[in-house]
C-alpha cells in the first residue's frame, strides 16, 4: 500500500497562499495494494505445504502482498504454515449454511483461516453454470463474512475477436460487483488461461483502464484503491511487462503458482514494479 499526501489548489487562479491550499488526508488517496495471488485450482496435497513455506519465506522480503488459494482440503494447514502469505478459498456458497452437499460457506472459509475468496472464476462460470447474479450473491456473502472477494471477469476469444471484449467484461463486472469496495478484481481473458497466449500490452492497458473507470463510477473515490489483477498465462518471462501497465496492480496466477521456483520470480517482478 502506498501513502501519499496530495495538495490540491483550491483557487488555482491565485498564487497559492497558505489558505488556498487544502491538504487532503493521505488515506483518501492511498493507492491499490500490489498483490501476487496464486490459484492452485484442483492441485495440491499436504506435501505441497513445502512450496507454500518457500513462497512465504520469499514474501517476507518483498514489497507486495501475497495470496495463495489452495484447495479447501489444505486451507487450515496452509494458514498454519504460511506466516507471510494470506490464504484464500477458491469459491464459496452464497448461503451461510444448509443442505448444499459439497459446498463451502464464506463463514467456513473464515473458520479455516482464510481472509479472501475467489468468486466467479471462468472455470466456475463454465463448469458450474454460475452467472453474474450468482457471483454477486457469493461476493456479498464473502463481504458479510469479512472475507475479501477476488471477483473474476474475462472475455471469450470470440468476444475478443469481434471487438467486444471491453463491453463484455465491463457488463460482466458491473453485474458481479457487491456494494463493498473491500474487493479485488481479477481480469482473466478466458482464452489466455492455461494456453500460453496473452493479450497484447495495449489490450491489457485498455481493459484495465476501462475497469478502473468503471470502479470509479460504481465506488466513487474508493474505486482508486481497489486492486485490479491480470490473470492468464502469467510467467516470470512476461510478468515485468504486464506489471508496468498503470492499472495492473498484480496478477492472479494459475499454473506458475504451484512451484515456488516459478512463482517467487513473479512476486519479485511485482515487488520491483
Ligand atoms: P494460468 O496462470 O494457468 O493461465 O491460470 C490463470 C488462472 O486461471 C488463475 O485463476
Amino acid at each position: 500500500m502506498y501513502f501519499g499526501l496530495v495538495i490540491e489548489l483550491v483557487y488555482p487562479e491565485k498564487i497559492p497562499s497558505f489558505q488556498a491550499i487544502k491538504v487532503i488526508k493521505s488515506e483518501e488517496f492511498s493507492m491499490p495494494t500490489k498483490i501476487a495471488a496464486g490459484n492452485w485450482k484442483m492441485n495440491g496435497t499436504q506435501a505441497n505445504i513445502l512450496e507454500l513455506q518457500s513462497i512465504s519465506t520469499a514474501a517476507d522480503q518483498l514489497d507486495c502482498e501475497t495470496i495463495i488459494c489452495p484447495p479447501a482440503t489444505m486451507l487450515t494447514m496452509a494458514t498454519r504454515f504460511s506466516k507471510k502469505v494470506l490464504i484464500g478459498g477458491q469459491d464459496c456458497h452464497s448461503e451461510t449454511a444448509g443442505a448444499y452437499t459439497g459446498d463451502i460457506s464464506a463463514q467456513m472459509l473464515v473458520d479455516a483461516g482464510a481472509s479472501c475468496v475467489i468468486v466467479g472464476h471462468s472455470e466456475r462460470r463454465k463448469h458450474h453454470d454460475e452467472n453474474s447474479e450468482i457471483v454477486k450473491a457469493k461476493a456479498n456473502a464473502a463481504v458479510a463474512a469479512t472475507l475479501t472477494p477476488i471477483i473474476c471477469v474475462g472475455e471469450t476469444l470470440q468476444q475478443r475477436k469481434s471487438g467486444n471484449a471491453v463491453a463484455a467484461v465491463s457488463s460482466q463486472l458491473e453485474e458481479s460487483l457487491p456494494k463493498s469496495s473491500k474487493i479485488i478484481v481479477a481480469y482473466e481473458p478466458i482464452w489466455a488461461i492455461g494456453t500460453g497466449a496473452i493479450p497484447s500490452f495495449k489490450e491489457i492497458c485498455e481493459m484495465h483502464d476501462a475497469i478502473r473507470a468503471l470502479l470509479f463510477r460504481t465506488h466513487g473515490k474508493n474505486g482508486q484503491k481497489i486492486s485490479i489483477l491480470y490473470g492468464g498465462s502469467v510467467k516470470s518471462s512476461n510478468a515485468t511487462e504486464i506489471f508496468s501497465a498503470t492499472n495492473v496492480d498484480g496478477a492472479l496466477v494459475g499454473g506458475a503458482s504451484l512451484k515456488s521456483t516459478d512463482f517467487v520470480p513473479i512476486m519479485q517482478a511485482l515487488s520491483k514494479s
